[in-house]
């Protein structure tokens, strides 16, 4: 049959990222951090001083991104940027970005590349509703944007970087509605999604929800 696939979709800082990989890992899956692809073509435009407005220089980017996965870190052209791609400003340009079609286009098939045995849990925005309709279980990730400013606060000082929580919150609510409004692909659970609320919950209380739930299908 075909590969079984976990969709995780969400808001930004709704922990999709930490859970997926630790469901993925529970499982002995394959993870794919969708998120990652359009931060890497950010970071790429950046280098290579293409705007974040040519559609089509973007997508070239985007098809051509040599890139690695492994053991937790994430190489482009050969350079270890794990740390630099999670940077607010990255992270912004990707959702300036993200609403190009050609550049959506571009990573479709990267992204359906990585559904491979025994299964892949990936996490995103559009995980569910367009990369992977057919998706096994479809997982739709929130928390109340407060619950999550104060976490990308508490990671961001954890690693050493400096944050306020006002900018934060502004910048997540700001995302969050170019991330619900833009045409194409928007964020939005799929008909087919379980809604999990995280606000209350910690990590593994989170991933033994969604486990719960892949249980329960078989
Ligand atoms: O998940 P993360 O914050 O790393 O994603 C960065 C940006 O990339 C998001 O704000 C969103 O605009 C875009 N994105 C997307 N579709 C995905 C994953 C991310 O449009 N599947």
């Amino acid at each position: 049959g075909t590969v079984p696939v976990i969709a995780i979709d969400g808001p930004t800082a709704s922990g999709k990222g930490t859970v997926a990989a630790r469901v993925a890992d529970v499982l002995g899956w394959t993870v794919l951090d969708s998120g990652a692809l359009y931060r890497l073509s950010a970071l790429s435009a950046l280098k290579k001083g293409v705007a974040d407005t040519d559609e089509n220089a973007l997508a070239d980017i985007a098809r051509q991104l040599d890139i690695r996965f492994q053991d937790g870190k994430v190489l482009l052209d050969n350079d270890d940027v794990t740390e630099q791609l999670r940077q607010e400003h990255i992270g912004e340009m990707a959702s300036r970005i993200a609403p190009l079609p050609p550049l959506r286009d571009a990573l479709l098939e990267r992204q359906r590349a990585f559904r491979q045995a025994p299964g892949l849990v990936c996490d995103g925005r559009d995980m569910g509703t367009v990369v992977f309709p057919d998706a096994s279980l479809k997982i739709f990730l929130v928390a109340d944007v407060d619950a999550r400013a104060q976490r990308r606060y508490n990671q961001l000082i954890e690693k050493g970087f400096s944050a306020n929580l006002g900018d934060l919150l502004k910048d997540l609510k700001t995302r969050d509605d170019r991330d619900q409004n833009r045409s194409v692909a928007p964020l939005k659970p799929a008909a087919d999604a379980i809604i999990v609320d995280s606000s209350g919950l910690d990590i593994s209380q989170t991933v033994d929800r969604i486990l719960t739930h892949w249980r329960n299908l078989g």
